[in-house]
């Protein structure tokens, strides 16, 4: 969860999830401490919640703009409890906002936010086009831009490609998401469901370290192995994945799934040793849903491996399908508009639009995801929509 201050000297950004909230105030000089106040509606007694509070430093592009991320983590909420935070230091104190922590039931349905819909949004790389900009200045603002939102409702993030600047450090230094890779990869609980979030860049900006391609990998297999365990599958059965560049689109570009096999989805053979892709891997534990994006559309593809249509009858296709669901959700708008379809598209493209809009997914239960593709072009109106049912999950649900 983040909000940003506008007055005053300072930006500040706070992010929640998984019983923690972490608190970032973004100023010009190291000023410490920062502070938030935190207290609840609902357990008056948790106010003060525990604070951990430290402080990094990163440079905005030529000018050597330095920039103190001050971030705060506030540990023990109380799941599903709501409660007023604002946060700042002597320099300035930010607007008092609310978020929800997040509810640790498996069983939830969608809980009141201030939109009075979402429990989480999900933003799949490629912020403000792009936040190093005007040494970093467009980052600030970007973060200003989204606190309607973001102040109030967890905001969960993967990198894309424009965030590759200066190794991907406004992204890296911005966001504060679960784990202890700046945000590079993750995984978090949400309901009934295990959410993934990866960088798909590993397997393109080679120059920042082929290792983190590998250390990626190897950090996948052990979280989807976990999630995999009975135990662990039978009180979350979905697993979701987000990640930039899809493994399968049909624009009529020069990116890497249109003409080109994905990296993604196939790996890269001009590394040492050779980058294995993430299709096979996904499949084997029984992925349901990849999320992407990179694409200035919005593709469903019908349940799909191996390049093959795989549904689950020809009259249900998303009814106990015998692959993973695909979604690219890239059509939320920039600068440089919306991309044209390659007008020959495979036999896995099921539904394209070139509306701007977004995706609103709602985890009904275990056997039940809904999905809707709303568009901004057509005044809201929903344009796509599917039902996932799965009576089974992992791997022996393709069979
Ligand atoms: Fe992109």
């Amino acid at each position: 969860m983040q909000g940003s201050v506008v007055r005053g000297p300072a930006v500040c950004v706070v992010q929640c999830c998984n019983g923690a909230c972490s608190c970032c105030l973004r100023s010009v000089k190291p000023r410490t401490p920062v502070g938030a106040w935190c207290s609840s509606h609902l357990d008056p007694a948790r106010a003060g919640a525990p604070l951990i509070s430290r402080s990094t430093r990163f440079y905005g592009g030529v000018e050597k703009r330095k920039m103190f991320i001050h971030r705060v983590t506030l540990k023990g909420l109380k799941p599903a409890a709501t409660y007023v935070y604002h946060c700042g230091s002597d320099d300035g104190w930010s607007d008092m906002f609310t978020f929800t922590a997040l509810n640790d039931s498996t069983s939830f349905r969608s809980q009141e936010t201030q939109l009075g819909m979402y429990d989480v949004i999900l933003h799949i790389g490629d912020f403000a086009y792009d936040m190093h900009e005007d040494n970093a200045r467009i980052g600030d603002e970007f973060m200003r831009q989204i606190q309607s939102i973001a102040a109030y409702v967890p905001y969960m993030t993967c990198p894309g490609n424009h965030e590759a600047t200066y190794n991907f450090s406004n992204y890296r230094n911005r966001f504060s998401m679960p784990g202890q890779t700046e945000s590079l990869w993750y995984s978090w609980n949400l309901g009934s469901a295990h959410f993934v979030s990866i960088s798909t860049e590993v397997y393109f900006y080679l120059e920042y370290g082929q290792e983190l391609l590998f250390k990626q990998y190897e950090w996948l297999k052990k979280d989807l192995e976990e999630a995999n365990k009975p135990e662990n599958r039978a009180v979350r059965p979905w697993i979701i994945t987000m990640g930039h560049r899809p493994m399968y689109c049909s624009d009529d570009d020069q990116d890497d799934c249109t003409k080109f096999d994905s990296y993604v989805r196939l790996g890269r053979n001009d590394t040492k040793p050779p980058a294995p892709g993430l299709e096979d891997l996904f499949y084997r534990y029984g992925v349901d849903l990849e999320l992407w994006a990179h694409e200035h559309t919005y593709e469903r593809l019908w349940p799909v491996y191996g390049d093959k249509v795989c549904n689950g009858s020809k009259e249900q296709p998303y009814v106990n399908p015998k692959a993973p669901v695909h979604i690219i959700t890239g059509s939320a708008g920039c600068r440089e508009r919306t991309d044209r379809f390659n007008p020959n598209p495979k036999d896995w493209s099921a539904f394209r639009s070139t509306d701007y809009g977004y995706t609103r997914m709602q985890l009904v239960n275990a056997t039940h995801i809904y999905l809707e593709q709303v568009s901004d072009d057509q005044y809201g109106k929903v344009i796509d929509s599917i039902w996932v049912v799965k009576d089974k999950h992992g791997y022996s649900a393709w069979f």
